[in-house]
């Protein structure tokens, strides 16, 4: 599995305080089949004063301690960039970073409201040719309200990334609740950990992916966790990548035929039967 989403670069956010937990953190990675993980610790000033080179060379010493440790997982540089007003500029600079420097750049928005012309932000990022991927959209307190404006971003392109903590329920019914709803309705696109130490908010992508299983078949779940991810890091463009496949209770699979996304019918009919499986469990 690919990681894309993980603060596991030691003393530089909320994440991992100190090497040895970022070195356990590797090891629970390493033991649940992750081969790939994407450092992308949080860019937001006057919180997280990250910028791109420094993150650039605390992966190269991270990774050198992985290989001393003899872990073998391989980092990729990245960043959880808080949304700003000039986002495109700064991704170009180089004060950002997008996933691996290919065309993917994690968008993190405002948790409490939607900001102001949201979409105008992301369609700047689009036209600057990156592909925005929202961070934990299902976690997002304003997602019940506006949930319109999701399925909007979508249909334009930008991509989602669910947390694999809230299929488990680690963070409550609400975020379990839009998690699974997204899924079902083919507008989640990768499953990341999100991962910040080793205990409350460990690497539990194996248990994600478990979790999206029941809901829409093991073969969209590997392409959550793996397939779409690789393509990312391979830096494909949006119609190269694999479009989203909701497989229904009796096998069959439909596809969306615009690029990687179910179409809106069978993401509603998804839907109910992916609630049908949960209350059968
Ligand atoms: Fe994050």
């Amino acid at each position: 599995m690919i990681d894309l989403h993980s603060h596991m670069l030691p003393g530089i956010d909320d994440g991992a305080v100190d090497l040895s937990m970022a070195l356990e953190m590797a090891r629970m990675q390493v033991d649940q089949g992750v081969t790939i993980v994407a450092c992308t610790p949080h860019i937001l000033p006057g919180v997280f004063h990250n910028e791109g080179p420094q993150i650039r060379q605390a992966v190269a010493d991270l990774q050198r301690a992985l290989d001393d440790a003899g872990l073998t997982l391989l980092l990729k540089p990245g960043a959880d960039n808080h949304i700003a007003p000039d986002f495109a500029h700064q991704l170009r600079s180089g004060r950002l970073l997008s996933l691996g420097d290919t065309r993917y750049v994690l968008v993190e928005p405002p948790h409490n409201l939607p900001p102001a012309r949201f979409d105008d932000l992301l369609f700047g990022i689009i036209l600057a040719d990156y592909v925005p991927i929202i961070t934990h959209p299902e976690r997002l307190k304003w997602v019940g309200d506006r949930y319109d404006l999701i399925k909007r971003m979508v249909d334009h392109g930008v991509w989602m990334q669910i947390t694999a903590g809230s299929l488990t329920g680690r963070f409550g019914r609400k975020p379990k609740y839009w998690a699974e709803r997204m899924i079902c309705e083919g507008i989640a696109h990768i499953l990341a950990s999100d991962a910040h130490d080793a205990t409350g908010r460990p690497p539990d992508l194996a248990a994600g992916r478990i979790a999206a299983e029941k809901l829409v078949g093991a073969a969209e779940a590997h392409q959550m966790v793996m397939g779409r991810p690789f393509d990312i890091l391979s830096d494909k463009s949006v119609l190269e990548c694999a479009p989203i496949r909701v497989e229904a209770l009796d096998g069959a699979v439909r596809t969306g035929g615009d690029g990687p996304r179910a179409s809106d019918g069978y993401g509603a009919g998804a839907l109910r039967i992916g609630l049908r499986r949960l209350a059968r469990q």
